[in-house]
């Protein structure tokens, strides 16, 4: 996978006196079908999560609320995407290395994935990772 691959994807966004709405379908702002949701809440201020790759993983990621970084590797260069309005989400293929950081305070990171939760579809050693890229095998 290349960078080319990871997008920023903006979602619609409905402004109202009342409160904003925003709202991703899969297959559609979403590029695959979702099968796994979670988010990361309670996160103290400048805190990271999420080292790690994913063999077969596309994911799809929000700032709901508050501010992050996402870090991606793709095993020659990194790339960093600022997350910090809730009506853009993130787009990262299976094959990428990605860490969550700088979290401000009592932000919250909304994540799809392609995939149900397996322990066995996670990277979380980098220089596996390293190794498994230069030998074309992620
Ligand atoms: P973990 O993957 O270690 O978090 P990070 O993204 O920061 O690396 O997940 C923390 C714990 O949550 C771990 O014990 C696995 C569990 N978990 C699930 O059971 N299902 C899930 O969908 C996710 C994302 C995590």
């Amino acid at each position: 996978m290349e960078f080319s691959d990871v997008k920023i994807i903006q979602l619609p966004k409905f402004t109202d006196p009342r409160g904003n709405l925003s709202f991703a379908e899969q297959l559609n702002h979403i590029p695959f079908e979702i099968k796994r949701t979670y988010w990361i809440y309670d996160v103290p201020g400048g805190e990271s999560r999420g080292g790690h790759a994913f063999r077969k993983n596309e994911e799809f990621i929000i700032a709901l609320s508050g501010a992050f970084n996402v870090v991606v590797d793709d095993g020659k260069s990194k790339q960093v995407f600022q997350l910090n309005r809730s009506y853009y989400g993130l787009y990262i293929p299976a094959g990428m290395w990605r860490e969550i950081c700088d979290f401000s305070t009592n932000s919250v990171a909304l994540e799809f994935g392609s995939e149900h939760y397996s322990p066995e579809n996670y990277i979380r050693d980098y220089n596996e990772f390293k190794t498994l890229k230069d030998n074309g095998k992620l």
